[in-house]
């Protein structure tokens, strides 16, 4: 399975911040948001991963993330034109997918939570169908919002509907079989001019082909694409790092863990940002404290 990160998009929803960079570099407290997503696709067991970005904001990606070797890694970069959709940003994946199957993240979508490894790992399986996730909100407004019926199987699927069937949101980590590209490819532009994932994921619904992976109160899922929402992210991760001493979605530690990386390469990382309280966490892993 491959992975496709998608960091496109116009950021208007956050101006001035994004006037000159885009959202996905924002700090989340200690590491540009990026690296949650990212680390969402490393915790599925996913090595191969593209970002889509647009266009002027593609060298800013690539002299963050390279190309993923110092991590275990294989990334790759892609551009969308216009943000028109997500669907059409992942559908700028496809020379990159190539027919396999595909584990999408949107760039804003914080996911944390014990036991998440597992499910993830357990969905990059998929050889058939799509998996989507859904999230219990108290606002489900500003989402996709997946509608349930008693066995927990889609009903329906909206895109920030006026008046909300039901208060589980859809997240931005979706994964699919080998249909995909050509059911994005064929995605068309909605009222409000995007060509929207939502319709990718009705597409497999109508199909009968759609799981969905409920994630309860144990889990964290956040997006940070408001000023509130990023600084409520921020928040989040500062209480539970500070808390237990241990990072969310560091993915230098992720890629040891997972053994991408071996103990040299780790505390090569952490000495190259040993004036930071990051690297300096990196080298204490790494020493076993
Ligand atoms: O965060 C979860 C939600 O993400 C879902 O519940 C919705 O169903 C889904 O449509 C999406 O809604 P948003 O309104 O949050 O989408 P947003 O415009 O923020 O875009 C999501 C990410 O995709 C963001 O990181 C930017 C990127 N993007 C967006 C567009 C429109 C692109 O890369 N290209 C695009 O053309």
């Amino acid at each position: 399975m491959k992975g496709i990160l998608v960091a496109g998009g116009s950021g208007t929803r956050l101006h001035p911040l994004t006037l000159a960079v885009t959202k996905h570099l924002l700090p989340v407290y200690d590491k540009p948001m990026i690296y949650y997503p990212l680390s969402t696709l490393m915790l599925a067991g996913i090595r191969e991963i593209l970002v889509v970005s647009t266009p002027q904001d593609r060298a800013q990606y690539e002299a963050v993330l390279g190309d993923g070797s110092q991590w275990g890694l294989s990334l790759s970069y892609a551009v969308q034109a216009r943000p028109e959709g997500v669907a059409q940003a992942l559908h700028a994946g496809e020379p990159f997918v190539r027919g396999d199957t595909v584990a999408v993240a949107l760039g804003d979508n914080l996911f944390y939570g014990n036991g998440l490894s597992s499910v993830l790992q357990r969905s990059a399986r998929l050889e058939e169908g799509a998996v989507i996730f859904a999230y219990e909100v108290k606002d489900p407004r500003r989402y996709g919002v997946v509608e349930l019926d008693r066995e927990g199987r889609a009903l329906s699927i909206e895109e920030k509907p006026e008046h909300p069937r039901s208060s589980w949101a859809v997240t931005g980590l979706y994964f699919y079989d080998r249909d995909v590209m050509r059911i994005a490819g064929a995605v068309a532009p909605s009222a409000r001019g995007e060509r929207e994932i939502r319709d990718v994921n009705e597409a497999y619904l109508a199909q009968g082909r759609l799981s969905v992976e409920k994630l309860g109160r144990g889990y964290t899922w956040m997006d940070a694409g408001t000023h509130a929402s990023l600084l409520e992210a921020a928040d989040f991760v500062r209480a539970i790092e500070d808390r237990q001493g241990l990072k969310i979605a560091c993915v230098e530690e992720v890629a040891w863990r997972m053994g991408l990386i071996d103990d040299a390469q780790l505390r090569r990382l952490g000495e190259a940002l040993v004036a930071s309280s990051y690297g300096q966490y990196l080298l204490r892993i790494v020493e076993g404290g």
